[in-house]
């Protein structure tokens, strides 16, 4: 396999990285961008939020849309106020890196909620469908997307000197072969059901449901993630990392304390709409899919 980490010791700094080509083939290609010379810098009174009871009861990550739309933080309105100031510097950042990184990309960027994650993800219980130390690539199954693209920046703020380990699987095309012929035929209906009945927050397109189909077969095929070609990784504290995790097959194993802005995209706005998971699973159907 191909390595899919492509690192760029140059980059040091979240604002005007200049637009790099080999990033772009990089990201556009399903591979994961490691930047480890770009640390987020925490001011001093924030490193006392880096503790696990800083979530609420109950909730998984804390998340952060702007203004002040926070949720998931225990602790009251100082230590919020102190979440949010730390949550929108990382996502202004991380808008200044790709805006430099992919120009093209910046004014079509959605952006999406900031999250912070402060649990130890070894330790974690979950089912295998949610078990994100499994291989998979993100495919939700409540927010259809008709193949938008999910663009991720990642930042390890550990303050213990954890890193946080992924591990990173094979091309997104071989996936695709391997597991399209076992995945069940969509059903035009049922996709209207699922809206109709608010399991869904829009209409589940075919590419919804083919991606939902990989990222269910992967995660339940014990061999598949035991013997299918992968790369361990190791995110130092102090390190960021770029991916599109629709497309990235990954697998969170260990670490504590990551900051993570997602970016929605339009396909028709990448460099090459042609390298996306959409074109690739039109291509081995043979059918279009999001309509
Ligand atoms: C994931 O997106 O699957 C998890 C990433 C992480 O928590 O490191
Ligand atoms: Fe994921």
């Amino acid at each position: 396999m191909e390595d899919p980490v492509l690192t760029l010791e140059n980059i040091a700094r979240w604002d005007a990285p200049g637009e790099s080509r080999d990033a772009i083939d990089a990201v556009e290609s399903g591979g994961v961008l490691y930047l480890p010379r770009l640390a987020f810098a925490l001011f001093e009174d924030e490193t006392r939020l880096l503790r696990p009871d800083l979530l609420a009861d109950g909730v998984r990550n804390i998340s952060f849309a702007g203004s002040s739309a926070l949720k998931g933080v225990a602790g009251g309105a100082q230590t919020e106020a102190a979440v949010v100031k730390m949550m929108g510097r990382f996502r202004a950042q991380s808008t200044e890196l790709v805006s430099g990184l992919f120009p093209a990309y910046a004014p079509h960027l959605r952006l999406a909620p900031t999250s912070l994650r402060p649990k130890q993800v070894s330790s974690r219980r979950q089912s295998v469908r949610a078990d994100d130390r499994r291989l998979h690539v993100d495919a939700f199954p409540t927010r259809p997307n008709r193949g938008e693209r999910i663009l991720r920046v990642f930042t390890n703020i550990n303050p213990h000197g954890e890193s946080r380990v992924w591990r990173v699987g094979e091309p997104f095309e071989d996936l695709a072969r391997r597991y399209l012929p076992r995945a069940a035929p969509y059903s035009a209906w049922k996709a209207r059901a699922l809206h109709l009945l608010h399991v869904t927050k829009s209409l589940r397109s075919e590419y919804d449901h083919l991606m939902l189909q990989l990222h269910d077969l992967m995660k339940a095929d014990e061999a598949y993630q035991r013997d299918a070609p992968q790369r361990t990784v190791h995110f130092a504290p102090g390190t960021t990392w770029v991916c599109f995790s629709d497309h990235t097959l990954h697998a969170a194993m260990s670490g504590q304390f990551m900051l993570e802005q997602t970016f929605h995209l339009p396909v028709a706005k990448q460099y090459d709409p042609g390298a996306s998971p959409l074109a690739i699973l039109t291509r081995l159907t043979g059918h279009a899919l999001a309509g």
